[in-house]
């Protein structure tokens, strides 16, 4: 039997809620695949800052890294919001990505047949989209020096960041979009601001540089403005998009919307090597947190990537992806994803309706 060992950051808002079905969908799968899993759970994010002081206590950090893989829910939280920076929940999240250099973060979207109805586009523009958002995580703006809040020479207050890539760090962000996109359609869009920013402009000149590499994937470019509207307009044309830390956290969210719902939809973030980080692209949901609306099936979806980009256990991970089309083909919905029709569940209920559905399944060949 094989055994793996995954660390538990539920985090603050919706993160527990979604976390705890996620759990339940995990160890289901796990008895039915002859897996076993033990868990680590630790505190992260407002959580830890309220339990120990600090948002990524060492001990947080130390366990993940000693673990198989990193299962994340959210962090942050109106009560934090004015902390100081490294006092923020957020830079808890940032820290914990950093230490675990995973700076690779795959960001799926696709439109389920279920859901066309769920989408805020036109169902001839949402039908069919399945897209891939290969985002840079820990570099660029998030932690280029120098940054900080200061003074100028009129005595103004201001703040400042540093947008910063070495060609290293793109050089295998491209690789990854690369290899990404040569097993899926083939086609690869690198997202920039090229025509403004030196960052970009460098980011442009390394991915070409890196297309020598792989001559079976056709490479194009776009500017970020226009691929924020095109991915409105027509965002079939996409297959896989890669592009720096700040445009990749934007224009996923954007994405998110054309599949139905953000909580929806899951990431894997992944380095040279150690554990993977998993977790849903949505944040901690304060406005809905404690009242069983979250929406699951972005952290269960994050699981089965946890299955099959961090672990290699690719039946698991198919199991749990049928599992939730078939939750959905049986009329649950969580709020986010209702359409009139549909049955109308909480984040619990819509965990049990996905146990269900992993039981039913057909054992994998
Ligand atoms: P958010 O993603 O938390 O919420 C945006 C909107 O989407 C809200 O209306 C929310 O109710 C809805 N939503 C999000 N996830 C949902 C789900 N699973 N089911 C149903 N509805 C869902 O973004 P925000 O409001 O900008 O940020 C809230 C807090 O979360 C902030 O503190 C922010 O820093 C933090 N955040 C954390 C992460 C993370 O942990 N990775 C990501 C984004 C934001
Ligand atoms: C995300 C979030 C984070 C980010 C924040 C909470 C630091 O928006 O995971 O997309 O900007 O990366
Ligand atoms: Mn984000």
């Amino acid at each position: 039997r094989k055994r793996y060992t995954v660390t538990l950051l539920p985090g603050d808002g919706i993160g527990p809620e979604v976390i705890s079905v996620a759990k339940n969908v995990l160890n289901l799968t796990a008895s039915i695949e002859g897996i076993q899993f033990e868990y680590k759970e630790r505190p992260v994010g407002g959580a830890a800052l309220d339990l120990t002081g600090v948002p990524l206590p060492e001990e947080t950090l130390l366990t993940a890294k000693q673990s198989d893989a990193v299962l994340l829910g959210a962090i942050g939280g109106y009560k934090w919001d004015n902390n100081e920076k490294h006092l923020k929940p957020e830079t808890g999240l940032l820290h914990l990505r950093e230490g675990l250099k995973v700076f690779a973060n795959l960001r799926p979207a696709s439109v389920l047949p279920q859901l066309v109805d769920a989408s805020t586009l036109k169902k001839e523009v949402a039908e069919g989209v399945d897209l891939m958002v290969v985002r840079e995580l820990t570099g660029g703006i998030y932690f280029g020096k120098p940054r900080g809040l200061g003074t100028n020479e009129n005595g103004e207050q201001i703040g400042f960041n540093t947008e910063v890539y070495a060609s290293f760090e793109i050089d295998r962000i491209a690789r990854i979009a690369f290899e990404t996109a040569r097993k899926r359609r083939g086609k690869l869009c690198s997202v920039d601001k090229a025509n403004v920013l030196e960052a970009s402009m460098l980011w442009r000149k390394r991915v070409n540089a890196i297309a020598s590499e792989f001559p079976d994937v056709e490479l194009s470019h776009m500017y970020v403005d226009n691929a924020a509207m095109q991915l409105v307009r027509n965002p079939k044309q996409f297959d896989t998009i890669v592009t720096n830390n700040i445009f990749g956290d934007i224009l996923s969210d954007e994405a998110s919307m054309i599949t139905g719902s953000i909580g929806m939809l899951p990431s894997a973030s992944v380095g040279e090597s150690g554990p993977g980080l998993f977790e849903p692209i949505h944040g901690s949901a304060p406005d809905i947190a404690g009242q069983d609306k979250a929406n699951p099936l972005a952290t269960v979806l994050s699981v089965a990537m946890l299955l099959k980009y961090g672990l290699g256990e690719v039946n698991a991970a198919n199991r749990i992806e049928a599992a939730v089309l078939d939750t959905l083909n049986r009329g649950f919905r969580t709020g986010d994803i209702y359409s009139p029709g549909t049955k109308l569940v909480g984040c619990k209920e819509m965990g049990e309706e996905v146990l269900k559905s992993v039981d039913s399944q057909v054992p994998a060949a």
